[in-house]
């Protein structure tokens, strides 16, 4: 491949922190995923928990889980995210309920969200999707109106603003950003549960550990042996392994979406003649994440997506597509009876969609590589 689709940025910090971490004897929950959070919650401004996991998706069900999500309840979700968001309501028994996203900025939107609330809507997981933060304050007010809880996957959204407010810093029940090998901070696998509030936090720490007492550094490192079991926990914690790498990662996170932005624009400024529709940016004032940049083809481009992404492949151009949305998953469309038309948005962003290479450090050749490429394909 000329271009891959995505480098993790790995230095030296990370590796001798995880040297350190393997040297010192303690390898799973301890200090340093204590120090992680720390950070985090540092990071985010105060004022919050950081409650660290194995994977952004076990952070969305401790989060509907403390909130106390379960069987009769309806959670609004967007067909158009990855199978997590939603596959988190089922594990606990509850209903997603489907709806459209914006066809520009691939989020939710208010209005889509109150013309789908019923008397059994509980909640709302608005997804950042791509890294540009979902309209928030309109959609918090909804919220607050109509008595539902909010839940936000951020797992695209380190960091990303709306409103000039940091996502994991609205007024939610709360935040979960996912660190997946390809996100815009990575452990390899995890992820940060963030809320203000305490009770949701102390509830995800003990479900994320099989609902025992207290952590295992407490158990092991000089404490007592002795733990109860106050519920039925699931296996959800992150190691301090995988939190080595992300303290440091953390600390790049500003530098790294400085990067990631600079490359969109170079990307923006390349691809503006082309008949494409490019990502939106954030609004002014607000930041975008870049996790992703997503181009849509329009009906009437000469190739499909399809057939562009593959010949992108062939030019040594690795792309990928972000997502296939819900409603055309075979569990998804068969459980809850989803048909397209119900999903104008999505589908014709999904027939379109194509997520270009995207990674720190970019070189203005690499870009020309895969603008190149484009622009042949198109032509
Ligand atoms: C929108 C969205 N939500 C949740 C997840 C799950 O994240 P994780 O892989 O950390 O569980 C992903 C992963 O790509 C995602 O894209």
């Amino acid at each position: 491949m000329k271009v891959a689709f995505f480098r993790p940025q790995i230095g030296e910090e990370e590796i001798n922190e995880v040297v350190d971490c393997l040297r010192s004897g303690w390898l799973t929950t301890g200090a340093k995923t204590k120090r992680f959070e720390e950070d985090f919650a540092a990071y985010m401004g105060g004022g919050v928990e950081a409650v660290a996991v194995s994977s952004a998706t076990a952070g969305l069900h401790l989060a509907l889980q403390a909130i106390g999500i379960g069987p009769g309840d309806d959670v609004i979700v967007p067909s158009y995210t990855f199978t997590a968001t939603a596959a988190v309501v089922e594990h606990l028994g509850a209903r997603p309920v489907f709806v459209d996203c914006d066809y520009d900025t691939l989020c939710l939107g208010a209005a889509q969200i109150d013309a789908a609330i019923t008397e059994r809507t509980r909640a709302v997981m608005p997804v950042h999707f791509a890294g540009l933060a979902c309209d928030m304050a309109p959609l918090v007010a909804l919220a607050q109106r109509r008595g539902l809880r909010v839940v936000e996957d951020a797992a695209h959204s380190l960091p990303a603003t709306s409103g000039g407010v940091l996502v994991g810093k609205h007024p939610t029940s709360a935040t979960v950003f996912s660190f997946y090998a390809n996100k815009t901070i990575t452990t390899g696998e995890g992820g940060m549960l963030v809320t203000a509030d305490p009770e949701i936090a102390a509830r995800a720490r003990i479900m994320r550990l099989h609902g025992i007492d207290r952590d295992a550094s407490d158990r092991f490192a000089g404490g007592s042996w002795a733990y109860d079991i106050v519920l039925p926990g699931y296996k959800y914690n992150m190691t301090d392994i995988a939190a080595a790498i992300g303290i440091h990662q953390l600390r790049r996170a500003n530098a790294f979406q400085a990067s990631r932005q600079d490359a969109a624009r170079r990307y923006r400024e390349a691809l503006q003649d082309l008949p494409i529709d490019l990502p939106p940016e954030a609004t002014a004032g607000d930041s975008h994440s870049w996790h992703l940049f997503i181009i849509k083809l329009r009906p009437e481009s000469p190739v499909s997506r399809d057939a562009a992404v593959k010949a992108l492949g062939e030019a040594g151009i690795s792309c990928s597509v972000h997502y296939r949305p819900l409603h055309k998953m075979t569990y998804w469309r068969k459980t809850h009876g989803l048909r397209d038309e119900d999903f104008p948005n999505a589908s014709r962003a999904f027939a379109g969609a194509i997520s270009l290479p995207l990674y720190v450090g970019m070189s203005d050749d690499e870009i020309g590589d895969v603008v190149g490429a484009l622009r042949r394909i198109l032509s």
